[in-house]
Order: C-alpha cells, then structure tokens, then sequence
C-alpha cells in the first residue's frame, strides 16, 4: 500500500466493559467514512470474540483503492466519482487508476494499453480445456474452470511475493479475461474461438471477438455498442470490500497464487445474491411480463412468507440510490433508443421501479435498484444471452479483485485470514461402541 495512506490513532478510545472488566479499545480513522474500534487484542483480554455474521460491522482490511458512502449513494474509484469516470475515462485507463493509485499520464497511458493489449491471446494449448465441458454448460462453471486452470499453465507468474510477477499475473489476467469470456460464448453457440485483434480497444476487441464471424464475414463493432460496453465495465469494476473480493482476499492470504484467487471470485460472484442477480433480474422481469402483473410481484416480494425478492433491488451498503444504475439507466434509454429497440422490460422495469420507490416497504427498508437492475436490459439489447451476463460482471470486477489482492499482498501487516465461531454443538462425549447404540 502506498507509503502516503495512513490510519490516524483517534484521542479518544472505546470503553468496553465485560463482566466487570473495563478495556480501552483504540479508535482509528481513515481519510473519509466510518471510524474503526481496534478488537484485535479482545479474545486474549476477555477470553470472548465478537460475533457478526455476515460482516455487516466489521472491517476487515485497511484500503485505499475504493470508497463507498451508502447513505449518500456514492461510489469512488481512488477518490474520482464514478458518473465522472463513466462518462469521461475509458476502462483501462480506469483499471490503470485502480492499479496504481493514480489517473496515467499519456506515457503511462500508452504504455499500460499496449502491455495489456499485446497479452490478449491465450495460451493454444489452453482452448483445449473447454473441450471437457459440456455444450449447454452455465458460462460461469466454464469462467470458474478455464481461469483456474491458468495456474496450471503460467507457472511463471505465481510466485507472489515476487513484485515482478505479481505484475505479471496481474497484467496476464485483465488481459486475457475478455479473451476467455468471448470463448466461452463461443463455445456454448458452436461457434469458432476468435483471436483478438490488436488494433481495436479493449471494449471493441471484446465485442469482435464475441460477436464476430471472421471466417464468414467482416464484423464492423457498432461504436454505440462498444462505448456501452465500456461504460459498463467501468461501473463493475470494483466495489470495496464485498463478497467476491473479500473472496479473493481470503484465498489469497494463504499464499495461493492470483490464478486461483480469481478463479474464487468466479465463483463467489456467481451467487444470484451477488453478481448472479443481474441474470436472475432479467429473468424476473420477463417472469413479470407485463406492467399490470407488477402489483402482484411487490406484494410477493414484501411478504416474509415467500422467500421471492425483487432482485436487482436492495443492497448490503447503498441505502440510497446506487450510482451505478444511475448511469445504467441512462446507457440503458441511449442503447435502446439508438439500436431502435421497442424491448417491453425496459417498460416494466421503469414501472416496478416506480411503484416500488413509493412503496412504504421499500421506503422504510431503504431498498433502491442496484447496479444489476438495468445492465441485464442493455447487455440483452447488445445480443448478449442472460447467461453471459454474470461473465461480464466477472470480466470488470477481475481490475477489482486484481487490485484488491495486490495491495493485500503489498500489506506488510497482512495475515492469513482465520475467522472463529460461536460454538453451538455437542460438548465432549465418550464414544459407543455400535452394539450398544
Ligand atoms: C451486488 O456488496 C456489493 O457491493 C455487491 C455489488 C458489487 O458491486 O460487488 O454491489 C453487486 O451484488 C448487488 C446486489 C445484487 N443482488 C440482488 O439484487 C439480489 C436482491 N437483493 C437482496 O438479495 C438483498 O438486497 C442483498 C443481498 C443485496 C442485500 O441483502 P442483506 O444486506 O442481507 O439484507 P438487507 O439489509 O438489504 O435487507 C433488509 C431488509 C430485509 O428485510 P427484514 O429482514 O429487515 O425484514 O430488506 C429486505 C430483507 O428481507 N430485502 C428485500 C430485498 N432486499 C432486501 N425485500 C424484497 N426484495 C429485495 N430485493
């Protein structure tokens, strides 16, 4: 982590009282947010941990590289707000930014660009791992298996507490993910993997390597679509502490080398309360169908007797609108009012989110849309099917999960992470023999 970002020890301290003991814990604060109570020395105090299942009060990490206000709606990327950055930087230059702590100057800019374009390919050898799936297999079990297995074909680059080769395994993965992304689509359609091409950007090169047929014909990449795509890789790819990055943080804090971690994140991310809820939100709407059958769906999604909610809606830490859909919905009105598509979700979408906003449930538990609730309408008017979305997700958020790993590792206060319990089970018992049970 940068030399220059420090925690400040608080003056005062919390005073915490167990059983007639008192301990002074001390208090720390960052640069913006919530101040932190140092429990660290607790357990050997008091014999005792805290329990907060779900984390939903804890920090486990000190970062500089992504803020998030959730009462305010807002989300930065090294301090830059998130709208600014959508609507005037381009995802690598955004993923520079997340790496390094600072926006490229041109050199660097140029430089990065060509390190990361020129790391495109993939291995020959690696496309033969898709063969062992099956056809019709879910993108993300293919996403989880492919990226694991880098591990086992980049021996070069796992040594992690070599810097050099944390950067290349950094650069190796943001580079070759859309590559692995668009094989996997390939795949599942029959179709031929498509090498990518050099002179298009990272968006562009993604969209031809999926969309295009080079063998059949010339694929031009609609700039609309692409500068949709990038915008939509900007607003994925990090989000501070959450459960895929916390994912990646805990696998590699073990020493396990990035391939690995990232292929956990996969896997994390793949859950339809997580990044899975895009897909699983565009199939809600198609469920709901029609702007009249929404009542139906918000009275399902309010009664604690039926497990069914509104996904695409709500959010561990955003208790205000997230930025993110935002700027989703405005892409999502440019994308389909510039392809000319009529799509009817986009109208039931807008609905359910009217009625929901004036809802007093969704008032009173502060419950906005989210950054999946509009991107499965754009990436279904861009071509892509629903289950490629959650891969597209998985695509942004590796510059996330890249970086996040990486300042993990460069933090000389790092540990293996080793969570306890509260034990509930059995006590100690003598064990009998089967003939006397
Ligand atoms: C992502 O963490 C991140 O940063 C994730 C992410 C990222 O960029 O990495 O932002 C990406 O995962 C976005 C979230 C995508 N998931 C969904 O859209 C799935 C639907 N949303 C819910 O499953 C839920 O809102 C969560 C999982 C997102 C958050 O759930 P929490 O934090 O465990 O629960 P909550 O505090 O939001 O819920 C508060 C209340 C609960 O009711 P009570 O128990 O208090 O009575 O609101 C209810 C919930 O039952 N509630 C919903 C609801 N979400 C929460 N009720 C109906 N529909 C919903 N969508």
């Amino acid at each position: 982590m940068e030399e220059k970002y420090k925690k400040t020890v608080a003056s005062d301290t919390a005073s915490l009282t167990v059983r007639g003991n008192t301990f002074e814990l001390p208090i720390y604060g960052g640069s913006t947010g919530p101040d932190v109570i140092d429990i660290r020395t607790l357990y050997r105090d008091t014999g005792m941990f805290t329990f907060d299942p779900g984390f939903t009060s804890t920090a486990s990490c000190e970062s500089a590289i992504t803020y998030i206000d959730g009462d305010k709606g807002e989300l930065l990327y090294r301090g830059y707000p998130i709208d600014q950055l959508a609507e005037k930087s381009d995802f690598l230059e955004v993923a520079y930014l997340l790496l390094n702590g600072e926006l490229p100057n041109k050199q660097q800019d140029e430089e990065f660009k060509h390190a990361i374009t020129y790391h495109t390919m993939v291995h020959e050898q690696l496309s033969k791992f898709f063969g062992g799936f099956r056809r019709d297999a879910h993108p993300m079990a293919i996403m989880c298996g492919v990226v694991g297995a880098m591990s086992a074909f980049y021996h070069d680059s796992t040594d992690i507490n070599d810097p050099e080769q944390r950067k290349v395994a950094s650069n190796r993965l943001i580079a070759k993910i859309p590559t692995i992304a668009a094989m996997t689509y390939k795949y599942s359609i029959g179709q031929p993997f498509v090498y990518p091409r050099n002179d298009l950007n990272y968006a562009e090169n993604f969209l031809y390597m999926t969309f295009g047929v080079p063998s059949c014909e010339e694929y031009k990449v609609n700039p609309i679509l692409a500068n949709a795509m990038d915008k939509i890789f900007i607003l994925h790819a990090d989000h501070e502490q959450n459960a895929s990055t916390s994912t990646v943080r805990l696998a590699g804090s073990s020493g396990a080398n990035p391939f690995a971690c990232i292929a956990a994140g996969i896997a994390s991310l793949w859950g339809p309360a997580h990044g899975g809820a895009n897909e699983a939100c565009l199939k809600m709407l198609s469920e709901i169908g029609t702007v009249d059958r929404i009542p139906e769906y918000i009275d399902k999604a309010k009664d604690k007797n039926d497990p069914f909610r509104l996904m695409g809606f709500g959010h561990r830490v955003y208790k205000n609108f997230d930025p993110r859909a935002k700027v989703l919905q405005q892409a999502a009105n440019e994308v389909l009012g510039e392809l000319g598509i009529n799509d009817p979700l986009l109208e039931v979408a807008k609905e359910l989110e009217r009625i929901a906003l004036e809802d007093p449930y969704f008032i009173e538990k502060k419950l906005y849309p989210n950054v999946d609730f509009y991107s499965g309408i754009i990436l279904k008017a861009m071509g892509f099917p629903t289950e490629m979305f959650t891969v597209l997700f998985a695509l942004a958020r590796t510059v996330g999960w890249v970086s996040q790993w990486s300042e993990m590792i460069e933090d000389p206060t790092q540990k293996i992470g080793r969570p306890r319990q509260l034990f509930i089970g059995e006590s100690e018992r003598q064990y009998v023999s089967i003939d006397k049970r």
